[in-house]
């Protein structure tokens, strides 16, 4: 396997409790869908074996960004495929992200205005974060934004 070239790298987990859960068709699903599209030299993908979230598997994680997915589906591997595909943002499951720092919580998804921050205790975490001068992050947070190389 060649990494040059390769810009995202997703770990899928098929440890015994997500793969009880479906993470075989999930991991196949996304395959499938990378080889659809055309990704396998910019998609790596590798089985896991538990990442330590069996309670809300099958789990997904997407590097570089940083970003942790429960309860994955085939369907939402396939978006997720697709949606680094268009060079966008996938949070629709995802339940944490890195903020350049550390991993936050994100409590209830995405809401309606595309950005997955619901009003809970952790604003004023991450608003912490964004004041220090820590905003590098920000923009690719949001759902409807371009991701930046
Ligand atoms: S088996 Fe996937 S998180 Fe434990």
């Amino acid at each position: 396997m060649k990494l040059e070239g390769v810009k995202n790298h997703l770990l899928l987990c098929n440890g015994a409790s997500c793969t009880r859960n479906g993470a075989q068709e999930v991991t196949e699903a996304i395959r499938q869908e990378i080889r659809q599209l055309s990704m396998q030299k910019v998609v790596h993908t590798t089985k896991t074996l538990c990442n330590g979230r069996c309670a809300f598997g099958p789990i997904v994680i997407q590097y570089p960004r940083g970003i942790w997915y429960d309860q994955m589906t085939p369907e939402r591997g396939r978006q997720l495929a697709q949606s680094i595909y268009q060079n966008i943002s996938y949070l629709e499951t995802a339940s944490h992200v890195y903020d350049g720092r550390i991993f936050l919580k994100l409590e209830q998804g995405v809401n309606v205005n595309g950005d997955y921050w619901t009003g809970n205790d952790e604003d004023a975490h991450r608003d912490k974060h964004l004041s220090d001068g820590d905003r590098t992050k920000e923009p690719s947070l949001r759902k409807s934004e371009k991701q930046s190389d």
